[in-house]
C-alpha cells in the first residue's frame, strides 16, 4: 500500500479495480454533479493563513468527541454496500477503523450485520439510521443498534427520497445475489435489477418515509437513550431548530452531492450551522481529500469531519490494509499541515486559519 501516495492515487488504482456498476455508484452525484464538484471547489477557495514561529516540535491530532476520545478528528462516514468493493466488507473498515482509533459510522444499508461490526471495533461504532415507513420495524432497528453496541444515531435526513444518479440509472445498479443488505429486516434485503431505474432507488421509495418531519424527533428520542446526531443539515435554522429540538449533534452535509443537485457546498454552509448550532456538536462531510481539508473544516468550527467515498476507494484496492492506508495518509497529512499553519494540537486550529 506503501505506493499510494495521496487519497487520489488510490481513488484511480479504486476505479481500475471494479465493476464499471460499483465504480459509478461510488462516483456518482446527482444529475448535472454540480453539487459533487462544489464540495471540492469550496476547499480551494478556503485558502489558508498560516501562523509562524509556533513550537510545532510536538503535535497532537486527538480530540473528543461526544465525549470520547478520538485519535484525530476524522470519522467513516456511513456509507452503503462495502462488499460491492471487497468481500470482508463492512469487518474490513471496522478493523482499519479500530486500529486507527477512529470511530466508523455504519450505514443501515450495511452488508454486514451491526451485531458483527460492533465486535470488530468495540466502543467505535455508530449507527447511521434511515427511518422506515414501518415505524416497527425502524424501532426494531434502532434497539439492535444500540444492543449491539453502536455509542450513537445518526439520524440522515436530507434523504426523503433518493436522490437522481442518472449513472446509477443508465446502468442498472443493483445488488449482485450474494450481497444482501444485512440488518434490513421487515423489508426485501436483496435488491435485484429493476428495469429502467436503480433497484437502490426503487427500494427506497418503496421502504423509507418521505413524511419524516420536525414532529418525529420526540418519537425517535424516546425510542433511544443514545445521543442522536441529524445528517444533512445545510441551513443555520434548521440547526437552530435541531439544537432545540434537543439532538446532540449536526453533520453539515449534502449527502456528498448525491441528494439535491444544486444545493450550497458543504464548506461554504458550515460556519451559518456553526453560528446557529448552540451547544450541539458539529460534524461535517464532503470532499474532503487532502489532511488541509481537515484543518480547513476545523478552523471553520467543525468538531470533526466524515470522509466518506475514500474509504470505499481504499477497500477496493486492498481490504482492511486499504482502509487502513487512506487514513494514515489523512493522519500524515493533517499532521503535516498543523506543523505549517503553526498548529501543535487540535485546540490552536482557529476561525483566524482561514480566510
Ligand atoms: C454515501 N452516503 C451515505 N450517507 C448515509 O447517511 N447513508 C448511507 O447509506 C450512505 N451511503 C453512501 C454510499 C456511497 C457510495 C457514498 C459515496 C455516499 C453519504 C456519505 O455518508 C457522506 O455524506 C458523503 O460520502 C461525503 O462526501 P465524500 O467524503 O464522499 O466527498
Ligand atoms: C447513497 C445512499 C444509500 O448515497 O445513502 O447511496
Amino acid at each position: 500500500m506503501d505506493g499510494f501516495l495521496n487519497l487520489p492515487d488510490i481513488e484511480r488504482a479504486a476505479h481500475e479495480a471494479l465493476p464499471p456498476m460499483v465504480g459509478d455508484y461510488y462516483r456518482g452525484g446527482a444529475m448535472d454533479e454540480a453539487t459533487l464538484r462544489a464540495n471540492r471547489d469550496a476547499f480551494a477557495r478556503a485558502a489558508l493563513r498560516p501562523r509562524v514561529l509556533v513550537d510545532v516540535s510536538r503535535r497532537d491530532l486527538s480530540t473528543t468527541v461526544l465525549g470520547r476520545r478520538t485519535a484525530m478528528p476524522i470519522l467513516l462516514a456511513p456509507t452503503a454496500f462495502h462488499r460491492l468493493a471487497h468481500p470482508d466488507g463492512e469487518l474490513a473498515t471496522a478493523r482499519a477503523a479500530r486500529a486507527a482509533g477512529v470511530v466508523q459510522i455504519l450505514s443501515t444499508l450495511s452488508t454486514t450485520p451491526v451485531e458483527d461490526v460492533c465486535r470488530a471495533n468495540p466502543g467505535g461504532t455508530w449507527f447511521q439510521l434511515y427511518v422506515y415507513r414501518d415505524r416497527e420495524a425502524t424501532r426494531a432497528l434502532v434497539g439492535r443498534a444500540a444492543d449491539a453496541g453502536c455509542a450513537a444515531l445518526v439520524v440522515t435526513v436530507d434523504a426523503p427520497l433518493l436522490g437522481r444518479r442518472e449513472r446509477d440509472i443508465r446502468g442498472g445498479f443493483h445488488l449482485p445475489s450474494g450481497i444482501v443488505a444485512a440488518n434490513v429486516t421487515g423489508a426485501p434485503r436483496d435488491m435485484p435489477r429493476v428495469a429502467g431505474d436503480s433497484a437502490l432507488a426503487a427500494w427506497f421509495q418503496s421502504q423509507i418515509d418521505p413524511s419524516l418531519s420536525w414532529k418525529d424527533l420526540s418519537a425517535l428520542r424516546a425510542m433511544t437513550s443514545l445521543p442522536i446526531l441529524l445528517k444533512g443539515v445545510l441551513r443555520g435554522d434548521d440547526a437552530r431548530r435541531a439544537a432545540d429540538a434537543g439532538v446532540d449533534g449536526i453533520i453539515v452535509s449534502n449527502h456528498g452531492g448525491r441528494q439535491m443537485d444544486g444545493a450550497v457546498a458543504s464548506l461554504d454552509a458550515l460556519p451559518e450551522v456553526v453560528a446557529a448550532a448552540g451547544t450541539a456538536t458539529v460534524l461535517f462531510d464532503g470532499g474532503v481529500r487532502r489532511g488541509a481539508d481537515v484543518l480547513r473544516a476545523l478552523a471553520l468550527g467543525a468538531r470533526g469531519v466524515l470522509v466518506g467515498r475514500p474509504q470505499l476507494h481504499g477497500l477496493a484496492v486492498g481490504g482492511e490494509a486499504g482502509v487502513a492506508r487512506v487514513l494514515e495518509i489523512l493522519r500524515f497529512e493533517l499532521d503535516h499541515a498543523m506543523a505549517l499553519c503553526g498548529c501543535p494540537d487540535i485546540a490552536s486550529i482557529t476561525r483566524d486559519l482561514v480566510r
